[in-house]
């Protein structure tokens, strides 16, 4: 997806995402990792959850007034191992990263650490949190809820979120095992990148109230909004690709976003009340298992890392000569993109232009 696109280097990009966080009222030391976790996303790939989502999903909630750029991060109840927090509607990312923190710290003590969070606001990419936890030698697990968009099994309206659920494992190769995507088969980020670069969807990713594919991502966007179209979980729509797996894996992550912390589920996320717009009410959870409670982590690793390697190497299909596992193609983008930066699209591109002009920002010559 990188035809006509502008390369932005990334410190320029993380520096102006920093002063358009900054700008809108975010504390300067949580504005930095709120455009680190966009940042993380450039610069592996996602670009459905990395500078492309600053406009929509930060700045323009902001300033409808359906989430607060300072954050009151509320540890509500704790134990040794766990905690539930509050984000009261603060910037997801600063949530995120603060819950992570907590559950690593946790785990450093006891071997384990769980952190439930409710009242949250969108927290980016699932990745960046279970990847924290690889990079402390621990094995890290996340997910989130989301606006309703799934359909379940044998149905066709949009439930459950697309609800990310997301493993980071160390390994002793230069990039960790990195599971991460969303419990649908596509999520809202991607149609969002379909339609800025006026591209058809493929068919399968989303039906319509009589069950039919539609592939207009443009008129998705509005219908899912509506809730006259919703997404197809992991393994597509009915039983016969398995489906319903996804579906499962999807109440998985809602349950757990929602009813560990007395938070807010399904169609209560709509972010509509009324006719009016109204925080999303969000809720996360965040995992970290210390490795070294169970086995010396560089054994871990080497075990994990040999895993991969077998996978990799087994025997290829008929027009295939690569097998990749999670994590691999992510670290590849990295590599290819660390001396050219985001490849901005021309839409994107416009967003920004128009954040910067609104808040009179100088020296971005985008
Ligand atoms: N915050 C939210 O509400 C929310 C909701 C949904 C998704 N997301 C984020 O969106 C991002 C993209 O999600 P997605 O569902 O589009 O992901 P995706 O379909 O692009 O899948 C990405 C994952 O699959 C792995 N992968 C890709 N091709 C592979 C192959 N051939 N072999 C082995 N592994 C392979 C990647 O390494 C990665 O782990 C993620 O960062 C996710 O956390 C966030």
């Amino acid at each position: 997806m990188q035809e006509n696109v502008k390369w932005i280097d990334f410190d320029t990009m993380e520096k102006f995402m920093i002063d358009v966080f900054k700008g809108i009222g975010v504390p300067e030391e949580d504005a930095k990792i709120c455009a680190d976790v966009l940042i993380w996303a450039d610069k592996r790939g996602i670009d459905s959850h990395g500078s492309n989502r600053l406009k929509p999903i930060y700045y323009d909630r902001i300033k409808d007034g359906i989430q607060f750029p300072v954050t009151n991060f509320e540890i509500v109840k704790e134990g040794p191992t766990t905690a539930v927090v509050d984000g009261h509607h603060g910037m997801g990312m600063v949530i995120g990263r603060r819950s992570m923190e907590m559950a690593i710290e946790k785990a450093k003590k006891y071997g384990m650490g769980m952190v439930a969070v409710r009242n949250s606001t969108h927290y980016g990419a699932a990745g960046y949190y279970a990847d924290m936890a690889a990079k402390a030698g621990m094995i890290g697990i996340t997910g989130t809820n989301a606006r309703p968009s799934i359909a379940p099994t044998f149905g066709v309206e949009n439930m459950l979120g697309t609800n990310p659920l997301t493993f980071g494992m160390p390994t002793d190769e230069d990039f960790p095992f990195l599971l991460d995507c969303a419990t649908s088969i596509t999520q809202r980020g991607k149609i969002e990148v379909y339609a800025k670069l006026g591209k058809k969807m493929p068919e399968g990713w989303v039906i319509d109230e009589n069950g039919d594919y539609q592939t207009d991502p443009d008129k998705v966007l509005g219908d899912l909004v509506k809730g006259t179209a919703a997404l197809t979980p992991l393994g597509g729509a009915g039983e016969e690709l398995g489906g319903y797996k996804g579906y499962g894996y999807a109440t998985v992550v809602e349950i757990l976003s929602a009813a560990l912390q007395g938070g807010s589920y399904l169609k209560m996320l709509t972010g509509f009340k009324d006719g009016k717009k109204v925080p999303y009410c969000l809720g996360h959870f965040f995992i970290a298992i210390d490795v070294s409670a169970f086995i010396e982590l560089d054994e871990f690793k080497k075990t994990t890392g040999n895993i991969l390697r077998e996978l990799r190497s087994s025997k290829k299909a008929k027009g295939h000569d690569r097998i990749y596992t999670a994590g691999e193609k992510e670290y590849e983008t990295w590599l290819y993109r660390k001396d050219k930066g985001v490849p901005v699209n021309l839409e994107t591109l416009k967003e920004i232009i128009a954040v910067r002009d609104e808040l009179g920002l100088e020296g971005y010559d985008f």
